[in-house]
C-alpha cells in the first residue's frame, strides 16, 4: 500500500459497519492509517474487516455500544493493546427517528440524546488522556445537516445541533493539548439507511435531488474526504469548525 496522508496514524471509527463509517474506514485504511471501528452489528463489522484486510489494511474492530461508557473505555483499551495509541477519533455512529412533536415518547428523547451526544461524549472522555500524552489528536464529529432544522426531526436535529456545540467547546479546552475538534455535517447522503425510505428513482427522491443546487445526493464516499482532510495534517490549522457537506442545500434556494 502507497504511503497517504495518514501514514502510521491509528483511528477509532465509531458506527464503522455500514454507511458513512464503512466509507470512512476505507478512505483511512488508504491514507495508510490503522482502525478500530465500533458498531453495533457483529457480521456487518466482520465483512467491513475482511474487505480492509484484503486491501493490505490493518483493521480491527469490536462490536459494541458508543452509549455505554465501560464498553467504549475497553475499546479504546483494545485499541493501545492492538495498536498502540490513538491518533484520530471519528464519531460517527448515530441514529435517526422521524417524529412528530407531539407524539415524540420521552424514551425516543433519552435513547437518541444517549447514542447522539452522550455516545460522542464518552469516547472523546475516554481518548483525551492518551491524545494529551501524545500532544496529538484530531477528533471529528459527525453531525447532519439537520442541525439547521429539518421536518420531523425535533429530537435528532436538537443532537445535531448539540455536537455542533459540543465541538467548538472541545476545540477550545483541547487546543492547547494540540488536539484539533472539528464537525461535518452532511446533507443527504445514499446509504443503505437512506435509499430504504428514497428508493432511487421515486418522485419523492426527485424532489430531493432538485432542492440541491448540485444536482445528486451526496455519496458516502464524498464525506469520507472531507473527513479523512480533517484528519490529515494538511487541516492542522482548523479547529472548532463545522462544514456542511450537503451540494449547497443548506446555502439557500437555487433559483
Ligand atoms: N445518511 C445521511 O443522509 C446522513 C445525513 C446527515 C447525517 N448523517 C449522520 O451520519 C452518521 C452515519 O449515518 P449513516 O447514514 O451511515 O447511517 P447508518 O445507519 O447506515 O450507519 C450508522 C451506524 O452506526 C451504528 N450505530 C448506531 N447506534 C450505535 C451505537 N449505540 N453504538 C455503536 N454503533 C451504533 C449502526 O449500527 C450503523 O452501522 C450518523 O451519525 C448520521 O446521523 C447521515
Amino acid at each position: 500500500m502507497s504511503r497517504g496522508r495518514l501514514q502510521d496514524r491509528v483511528a477509532i471509527i465509531t458506527g464503522g459497519a455500514r454507511g458513512i463509517g464503512r466509507a470512512i474506514a476505507f478512505k483511512m485504511v488508504k491514507e495508510g492509517a490503522s482502525v478500530m471501528l465500533l458498531d453495533l452489528l457483529a457480521d456487518e463489522l466482520a465483512q467491513v474487516v475482511y474487505e480492509l484486510k484484503a486491501l493490505g489494511g490493518n483493521a480491527y474492530s469490536i462490536t459494541s455500544d458508543v452509549s455505554d461508557r465501560s464498553a467504549v473505555d475497553d475499546v479504546v483499551s483494545l485499541t493501545l493493546k492492538k495498536l498502540g495509541t490513538v491518533d484520530i477519533l471519528v464519531n460517527n455512529a448515530g441514529i435517526s427517528l422521524a417524529d412528530s412533536l407531539e407524539e415524540i415518547k420521552e424514551e425516543d428523547w433519552d435513547t437518541l440524546v444517549k447514542i447522539n451526544l452522550k455516545g460522542s461524549f464518552f469516547c472523546v472522555q475516554s481518548v483525551i488522556p492518551i491524545m494529551k500524552d501524545n500532544g496529538y489528536g484530531k477528533i471529528i464529529n459527525i453531525s447532519s445537516r439537520a442541525s439547521l432544522g429539518k421536518l420531523s426531526r425535533t429530537v435528532y436535529s436538537a443532537t445535531k445541533a448539540g455536537l455542533i456545540g459540543m465541538t467548538r467547546s472541545m476545540a477550545l479546552e483541547l487546543a492547547r493539548y494540540g488536539v484539533n475538534v472539528n464537525c461535518v455535517a452532511p446533507g443527504p447522503i445514499a446509504t443503505e439507511l437512506f435509499n430504504s425510505v428514497n428508493p432511487e428513482g421515486s418522485e419523492k427522491t426527485k424532489a430531493i435531488i432538485d432542492a440541491i443546487p448540485l444536482k445528486r445526493i451526496g455519496r458516502p464516499e464524498d464525506v469520507a474526504n472531507l473527513v479523512a482532510f480533517l484528519a490529515s495534517d494538511e487541516a492542522s490549522f482548523i479547529t472548532g469548525q463545522t462544514i456542511f457537506i450537503c451540494g449547497g442545500l443548506t446555502v439557500g434556494m437555487a433559483h
